[in-house]
């Protein structure tokens, strides 16, 4: 069994040397919470957002990808109190107040996108866990106040730190803790009560990220292990300004993807000789590799090419309108994904994106699952350290190329960001996160980082301060080098001054 989140006294533990400036904050949010409520908070727990470098659009499927996790973090301030969940942000001429009942098992409403709902669907998650261990505390009244620093919609995973720190604040507002495996699990399948498919990496390593190393998350049962970065590797992220939120856009984006891999699943265990039933109770392309395995005479290490070889030769090029799916899976859409309604969206919108394209998610998910077995193999290998940038960055550059033409993930404004970057020197540049938007995350040489950054601001972000997407004393928010920082934690302070 994994560790528990862990529960610090002291700021430095979490911050390092950055504790200063994380000192001011949480006494800006404690006085705000006492001002809000006549009462200072009993606890705070923080968790963080992430940075993706390789394997996007594969955790849902089932296999491992290499994220770190950032500085920017949500801290949630919480108080047991009253009868009811008053949901609270510091910004809150921004992010306005909501009370819901104590009661865990109320819905949450998914279909009218509102910041706390994030704050709801861990309260759920956290009860549905502890009810499953037998350790569900009678509900209480809570006072909770949020401040994020994670930048929203920007592939940078501000929900799953508002998601994780607000399961911590919730168990340890009643005396309770988590292993973080669990958590990691736990909270992956809150965010479905938001309406997103989501995967569970940016939970996994919001929880377990640790300063001055990259983890490999996989899956079933959900792991993190370190990946040290070669030295001289910067990562620098800097953001398109379009802004793409899971939540809202997942109809025809995220969620059409997860609709859209599954049916790929399905479709080649059929192709592969799985009777349909059978076939139809797949949930991600990684479980046709026994198939896959089963034809194979090879070494283990070309299952991706045969799957590939397999995806070419049995998934059609063209989208597949939702009739010719029906007949080849022997069912319908509503029948396969009953229960599922972010699926059921996806299906009745997929005709307005052109249908179905499984053979192109396919082939994306196998090359990009290898990718990050790649990445890792090098980081962890001996040869000498300019081949390791070198080799990086192509395999970044590769990962990009397949996000736009397979995956179809990127945008304009990321093409133009990324194509800045590559000249300004980065080794590899790509998207992170979820992409239609949001930010890039580039491997530039250490020693090359400051003049990357200012013809970025040159080339790019000019232009942007011009039509008004950003002021130019918030340039060094949206473009900046990131270095891993420390998971999520709870905080029982000692003192704040
Ligand atoms: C979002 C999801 C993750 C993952 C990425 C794409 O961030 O929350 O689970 O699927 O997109 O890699």
């Amino acid at each position: 069994m994994s560790d528990p989140v862990p529960t610090f006294s002291d700021l430095s533990d979490v911050y390092g040397s950055e504790t200063e400036v994380a000192k001011a904050r949480f006494q800006t949010l404690e006085k705000a919470f006492l001002e809000r409520f006549g009462s200072k908070p009993e606890l705070f727990a923080r968790s963080p957002g992430r940075v993706n470098l390789i394997g996007e659009h594969i955790d849902y499927e089932g296999y491992a990808c290499l994220p770190m996790a950032l500085r920017q973090d949500t801290i949630v301030a919480i108080r047991k109190a009253g009868d009811q969940l008053v949901i609270t942000n510091i910004k809150s001429s921004e992010y306005p107040d909501y009370t819901f009942s104590v009661d865990p098992s109320q819905k949450v409403d998914a279909d009218n996108h509102a910041w706390a709902n994030y704050y709801l669907a861990a309260y759920k998650g956290c009860f549905e866990y502890l009810e499953s261990k037998g350790k569900a505390p009678p509900p209480a009244g809570l006072q909770v106040m949020v401040d994020g620093i994670v930048p929203l919609g920007s592939g940078l995973s501000s929900s799953a730190a508002i998601t994780c720190s607000s399961a911590f604040a919730t168990l340890a507002a009643h005396g309770l803790n988590a292993p973080q495996g669990d958590a990691a699990t736990f909270t992956a399948k809150c965010e479905k009560y938001v309406g997103t498919e989501s995967g569970g990496m940016d939970q996994a390593v919001s929880i377990m990220g640790k300063p001055n190393t990259a983890m490999l998350v996989e899956f079933n049962p959900v792991r993190a292990t370190d990946v040290v970065l070669p030295a001289g590797a910067t990562f620098v992220i800097a953001n398109s300004l379009t802004v793409s939120s899971k939540q809202e856009t997942g109809a025809t984006r995220y969620n059409l993807r997860t609709v859209e891999c599954r049916l790929a699943a399905i479709a080649l265990a059929i192709s592969l000789g799985q009777p349909k039933e059978e076939a139809r109770k797949l949930q991600t392309l990684k479980d046709v590799e026994p198939l896959i395995q089963s034809r194979l005479s090879g070494p283990k290490s070309s299952i991706s090419h045969a799957a590939a070889a397999a995806a070419e030769q049995y998934l059609q090029k063209e989208p597949y309108d939702q009739g010719q799916i029906e007949g080849l899976l022997g069912a319908s859409l509503s029948s396969i994904f009953e229960g599922n309604k972010a699926a059921g969206k996806s299906i009745a919108a997929a005709p307005d994106v052109g249908g179905f394209r499984l053979q192109s998610r396919a082939l994306h998910v196998f090359a990009e699952a290898d990718r990050v077995l790649a990445f890792r193999d090098v980081c962890t290998g001996d040869a000498p350290g300019e081949h390791k940038l070198e080799s990086l960055g192509c395999i970044m550059d590769e990962s990009q190329a397949s996000c736009r033409d397979l995956y179809h993930c990127s945008c304009a404004e990321l093409e133009a960001l990324i194509a800045v970057q590559k000249k300004a020197g980065a080794l590899g540049s790509r998207l992170t996160g979820a992409g239609w938007g949001g930010c890039t995350v580039s491997l530039v040489r250490e020693g090359a980082v400051e003049a990357f950054i200012r013809a970025v601001k040159d080339q790019y972000f000019k232009q942007c301060i011009s039509e008004g997407k950003v002021a130019a004393a918030n340039l060094d928010e949206v473009i900046f080098a990131s270095r891993p920082a420390s998971g999520g934690a709870i905080l029982k302070l000692k003192s704040l001054t």
